[in-house]
């Protein structure tokens, strides 16, 4: 879709699922963080918007504040909610709509007008490593979200991102010459003009999904990288969500919120992170492909219940809640290709309630 022009516009089923996501990952974060040590955590909305659509639905920076309030009691410090937002018209709209809410005393809530790129080191450098912050990068298409803006948050110890990335409207726009610079922001690096030059549109889109989520790896250190894929109904990708963080247990509950997302409507939602083996949120869980991935990375080895657990944690698209059911399917099967070493004398067959139990599975 082209950017509006208006004030507010109609909300989209992809925006509405992106909400969810971000909603779901929230209502993790605020108490998590809330309870921690920290006296003082921020939540940026970097591309804030008006706060609300043309039909009165919540934008992002009131479903957050709203998912906040909910935790309100487990908050002990202070809450700073930053939101960025370019336009004028659209900034004043979002005061006026904060301003509706009765925000508790220890919440504190400012709408900047202004670009991400050029405050986002006012709200991140200066409390480097004091104050954890989850934000929101969320534009309209791949332009003012530079790699070095990224970097910056991602740098700071305890914070994260999560990242709106446009790919249908840089597949659009890639290969114009007089936006070339804007592509080396975006990317932090020019090695997507190699990519460029590659003309099956598949392994075009894998090739930049995979340079943008390296970069996050490598550039900007990031030590848990996932993306999300969010097709449209026409079952071409309209953008790719980029979660970044150095926090395990940040990297299980954007999980869980991604799995929790309602899969019915008119867009499907898979993990892209490993291009090779997307992975569809559904209702349940597809057993027979983590079995094949835990059989890939396992089969001829011993391994732990725990280490188990950690591959499936940061290596795919599961949860630690999933790999159980499929231990025990392989333990179970009539040609078992898996094998206790040390079992508990109380055990039951198919049970791993013992993190340090051995298993070996048969080779391929
Ligand atoms: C996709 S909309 C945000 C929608 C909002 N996050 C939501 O989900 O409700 C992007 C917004 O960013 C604003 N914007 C554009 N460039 C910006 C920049 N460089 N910095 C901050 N805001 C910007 C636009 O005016 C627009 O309101």
């Amino acid at each position: 879709m082209a950017a509006p022009k208006t004030t507010k516009w109609a909300i989209e089923p992809h925006t509405k699922a992106k909400h969810e996501v971000l909603m779901r990952y929230l209502l993790a974060w605020f108490p998590i963080l809330g309870q921690s040590a920290f006296p003082y955590i921020r939540y940026i909305d970097a591309f804030a918007g008006p706060g609300r659509y043309s039909d009165g639905e919540d934008g992002s920076p009131i479903i957050a504040i709203k998912t906040a309030m909910k935790y309100r009691h487990l908050i002990k410090g202070r809450l700073s909610f930053l939101f960025l937002e370019k336009r004028q018209d659209r900034a004043d709209m979002l005061r006026r709509v904060v301003e509706e809410i009765k925000i508790p005393s220890h919440f504190d809530v400012k709408v900047v007008d202004g670009t991400f790129d050029e405050e986002i080191a006012n709200f991140v450098d200066k409390q480097a490593g004091m104050v954890p912050i989850f934000a929101f990068i969320d534009p309209f298409g791949w332009t003012d979200i530079p790699f070095s803006s990224i970097r910056r948050i991602l740098t700071s110890p305890h914070c994260e991102v999560l990242v709106n990335f446009m790919y249908e409207g840089i597949n659009r726009f890639i290969s114009l010459p007089e936006q070339a610079d804007s592509f080396d922001e975006l990317f932090g690096t020019e090695n997507w003009r190699e990519i460029n030059k590659l003309s099956d549109p598949n392994e075009r889109k894998q090739e930049f999904h995979n340079l943008y989520m390296h970069q996050l790896q490598s550039s900007a250190y990031a030590k848990y990288v996932r993306s999300f894929e969010m097709k449209n109904i026409r079952n071409s990708t309209e953008y790719y969500l980029f979660y970044a963080t150095n926090s395990l247990l940040g990297l299980k509950k954007m999980k869980e919120a991604m799995w929790r997302v309602d899969p019915s409507g008119d867009f499907t939602f898979s993990d892209a992170t490993n291009q090779n083996q997307l992975v569809l949120f559904e209702k349940g869980p597809r057993s027979d492909i983590l079995r094949a991935q835990i059989i890939d990375q396992f089969h001829g080895q011993e391994a732990t219940v725990q280490e188990i657990e950690d591959f499936v944690i940061e290596k795919t698209a599961f949860r630690e809640t999933h790999y159980k059911k499929v231990l025990k399917e392989i333990e179970h099967a009539y040609l078992a290709r898996l094998e206790v070493i040390n079992p508990p004398v109380t055990r039951r067959k198919g049970t791993y309630r013992d993190p340090s139990m051995r298993l070996r599975f048969a080779p391929k």
